[in-house]
């Protein structure tokens, strides 16, 4: 007998590498965040009323999913401030009055836990929005939330990430509810979220996104939005460039302007994440994109429409703005994961990265 297979693939369950099985396992990981036990979600968002000062401090695309929240809770005229945790001892002002929240992956991120821990030696409040049981960030955190995505094995987070918005994304229903608001439309569209991510990563925009990243010839990206997508144009730069090694950043439309529009040349494609036809920066963005065009950049347009004057379009459903992040961030890790293996990298595990950072 031949055994044609070994424990990795199997447990690959088909897909070449882990990142494609953890992106395809979005829409049931949402399921599941969305249904994880309200308590704790509860708790938090009680408490977020008592404090004028919070803070969420986290690292990488947890820092991202961090900045989302921002924009969701400024709908509540709540402030909130995402923290990277290795500058919150340096500019951090804490005290009993404050509130930190640290969102980690695995609960063991060197910096921050290192601010969770700063923080309750200050006698500020802290929670954590964890993947990890057990982990340090639940030994040093009041209130615990797990994020419910189950395992994730590729160095890069996908599903992960996709589940921290889940959580915050009921945080911010949950507060909205505990300030007196009718919540009920988020609500709603918070079932549909499954189905959306399924139109992006179903076969027929995974095999456009797949020839789309074929095309991609240019050594420099920039990835740019407005809104609550901004911090998906970060996210995305950031997964581009840690599984191609190509260079990528991401900033606000309106950034580029103010100095990064002066590289765009052949050599430097631009991603852009359109926002929804209903948002006011909707014709914004298109602004920015003839902008780029006239300077010979190319674009790749994430995109609720299809446009005769984007030559390459990711289309994503065009859903209610405050919903948008889910959608437009699963077209980012295809587009990156479907470079990195024209590319033939290590996707699973890119140069000199490593899925928990537990070093200062
Ligand atoms: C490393 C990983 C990233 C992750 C970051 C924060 O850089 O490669 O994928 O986002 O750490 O990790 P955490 O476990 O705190 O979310």
């Amino acid at each position: 007998i031949t055994i044609e297979w070994d424990i990795e693939s199997a447990e690959k369950g088909g897909y070449e590498h882990f990142m494609l099985k953890e992106i395809m396992e979005e829409p049931e990981i949402i399921k599941d965040s969305s249904k994880i036990s309200t308590s704790e979600i509860k708790e938090l968002a009680k408490e977020m009323k008592n404090y004028d000062k919070i803070y969420i401090v986290a690292m990488g695309t947890s820092l991202n999913a961090s900045m989302v929240a921002e924009y969701w809770f400024s709908n509540h005229n709540k402030l909130i401030i995402p923290c990277d945790s290795s500058e919150f001892l340096v500019k951090g002002i804490i005290d009993e009055n404050t509130l930190v929240i640290g969102i980690t992956q695995s609960g063991e991120t060197y910096d921050t836990i290192k601010a969770l821990k700063y923080a309750k030696k200050q006698g500020a409040k802290t929670a954590t929005i964890v993947n990890v049981l057990g982990s340090s960030a639940t030994r040093e955190a009041d209130i615990t939330i797990m994020m419910g995505s189950g395992i994730e094995i590729s160095v890069c987070a996908t599903k992960t990430y996709m589940s921290q918005l889940m959580i915050l994304y009921r945080l911010f229903i949950e507060y909205g509810l505990v300030i007196g608001k009718d919540m009920s439309k988020y609500q709603q569209e918070m079932e549909n979220i499954p189905n959306y991510i399924k139109e992006v990563i179903g076969e027929k925009e995974r095999e456009n996104i797949k020839r789309i990243a074929k095309n991609l010839t240019a050594s420099n990206y920039l990835f740019i939005s407005k809104g609550v997508n901004l911090p998906n144009s970060l996210e995305g730069a950031l997964k581009f460039k840690e599984i191609t090694y190509l260079h990528a950043e991401g900033m606000s439309s309106g950034f580029l302007k103010h100095g990064t529009i002066s590289l765009i040349d052949e050599n430097m494609d631009t991603v852009v994440l359109i926002p929804p036809t209903k948002s006011e920066l909707f014709k914004s963005v298109l602004a920015n994109i003839e902008e780029i065009k006239a300077r010979n950049g190319k674009i790749i347009g994430v995109s609720p429409v299809e446009s005769q004057n984007i030559e390459n379009i990711i289309k994503v459903p065009d859903v209610m703005e405050e919903v948008s992040p889910f959608v437009y961030a699963p077209a980012c890790q295809l587009l990156a994961y479907y470079k990195a293996v024209e590319m033939g990298r290590d996707v699973d595990k890119p140069r000199g990265l490593a899925k928990s950072v537990t070093v200062e």
